[in-house]
């Protein structure tokens, strides 16, 4: 198994490009499934999500091609509608594939997601959407069984605005005849970025980025040549790489609004930040101030994908900070190994105090989740001494050779 090895302590300097969007890509691979032809996706990080997406598309019947860093999939000819449990605990995404094959293939027989261990991470809302246009849903022996043969545009009312339960409504009702409304949906920039790819193949979706979509379904969707938005929590995983390790950093090809919190949040620590087009350029020359408090919440606000990596950044900040995670029950499993690092952290239930301390030092250390991984890194980039840190896969879920990055901006990690 690998591990990370890294001796911290190193200042970062120079400059770097953020790739594209894990969680716009998820979606937009499952999306794939509704189109009769071949889609480009330009400039694809092989994460292990997306590994693990392509060999569902490929089981399907379909076909996924790489073409340097473009991935090509063409769902022209489908052979079944079932995701097996040996696929989809691979990946949480996985229950995006729901929607589209309901949608084109009208029969689905899927197996529970698996994915990162943050939480009960219920599908409920998928479930109820799928019913609000019609869909036939059984849940039975760790499967569930969906039949759309009489499915029809509908509103479909969401309890929470949940990013999955949105796309995946989404990709059901683009070729579902009739007018389908969504209110109270997520309003995340990945939700907008599906929307832009469904309306390039020629679904008819409005409003995303609202709390209302409406979506006219159409006969057919067609391949075309794409390229997600970049990865707005690769991007602030590097912005609190500099406010913590010190030094000079540009990332380009990042939008800036997307990262609005964490950068006002920042304006109290000695950093001096100059966004400019799609440059984001961070100098960073003292020791971070905390935040005092922050709370994760639903776009536009905190991201709880950045909760983790934040709280690196509050235990070598100067002062203290309350954090509470609002989305995920689970989602602090990174706790216990920034302690044992030397972070003064107390917590309770979804709310955690962070005090910060002058100096993290080296230690052994497992990674429990994919944000709770890159975390660890971050700390062990700042620590005192040596850091070694396990269980690596699930941050190469959503990292693309992390390692070489940190490595080309002058910071000491090796894969071993
Ligand atoms: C997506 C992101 C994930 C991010 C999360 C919140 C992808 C691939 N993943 O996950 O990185 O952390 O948004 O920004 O885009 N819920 C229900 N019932 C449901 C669905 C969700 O109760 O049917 C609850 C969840 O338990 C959670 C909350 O809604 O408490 C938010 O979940 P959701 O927005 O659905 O997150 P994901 O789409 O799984």
């Amino acid at each position: 198994m690998a591990k990370f090895f890294i001796n911290g302590g190193k200042k970062i300097e120079g400059e770097i490009e953020v790739e594209s969007a894990k969680n716009a890509l998820l979606p937009i691979l499952s999306a794939c499934n509704l189109i009769d032809g071949k889609v480009r996706l330009k400039k694809v990080p092989k994460f292990l999500d997306v590994l693990a997406m392509c060999d569902i598309l490929n089981y399907l019947g379909g076909k996924t091609l790489w073409e340097e860093d473009d991935l090509i999939i063409d769902m022209s000819s489908p052979k079944c509608g079932d995701v097996p449990n040996s696929l989809a605990d691979k990946v949480r995404a996985s229950i995006f594939m729901l929607g589209p094959i309901l949608a084109r293939q009208k029969k689905v027989k899927i197996a529970y997601p698996g994915g990162c261990d943050i939480g009960l991470r219920p599908i409920d809302l998928h479930l109820s959407g799928m019913r609000a246009l019609g869909a036939k849903v059984v849940e039975k022996n760790g499967y569930i069984y969906c039949d759309g043969s009489n499915m029809k545009g509908g509103d479909v009312i969401l309890n929470f605005p949940s990013v999955g339960a949105t796309e995946n409504i989404m990709m059901a009702a683009v070729l579902t005849k009739g007018k389908t409304r969504i209110y109270n949906c997520a309003k995340e920039p990945e939700v907008v970025d599906l929307q832009n790819f469904l309306n390039a193949c020629g679904a008819k979706v409005y409003n995303a980025g609202c709390s209302v979509i409406e979506i006219e379904g159409v006969d057919k969707l067609t391949g075309i040549e794409y390229q997600t938005i970049p990865d707005r929590i690769i991007a602030g995983t590097y912005i609190i790489a500099c406010a913590m390790c010190g030094g000079k950093l540009t990332i380009k090809g990042a939008i800036a609004q997307e990262n609005q919190v964490l950068l006002s949040k920042l304006s109290n620590s000695p950093c001096i930040i100059d966004v400019k087009d799609d440059k984001i350029k961070v100098k960073s020359y003292g020791r971070p101030k905390s935040f005092g408090e922050l709370e994760t919440a639903v776009y536009p606000g905190f991201p709880t994908d950045l909760q983790a990596q934040t709280m690196a950044l509050q235990c070598v900040s100067e002062g203290t900070c309350m954090i509470v995670e609002n989305l995920f029950e689970s989602r602090f499993k990174h706790i216990p190994e920034l302690i044992k690092m030397g972070g003064d952290i107390s917590f309770r239930d979804r709310v955690c105090v962070v005090r910060g301390r002058d100096k993290l030092y080296g230690a052994d250390v497992w990674a429990s989740d994919l944000r709770g991984g890159a975390s660890l890194v971050l700390a062990g980039l700042v620590a005192e001494g040596y850091t070694t840190i396990s269980n690596i896969e699930l941050i190469d879920r959503g990292y693309f050779k992390l390692e070489e990055k940190l490595t080309s901006l002058g910071l000491n990690i090796k894969r071993i």
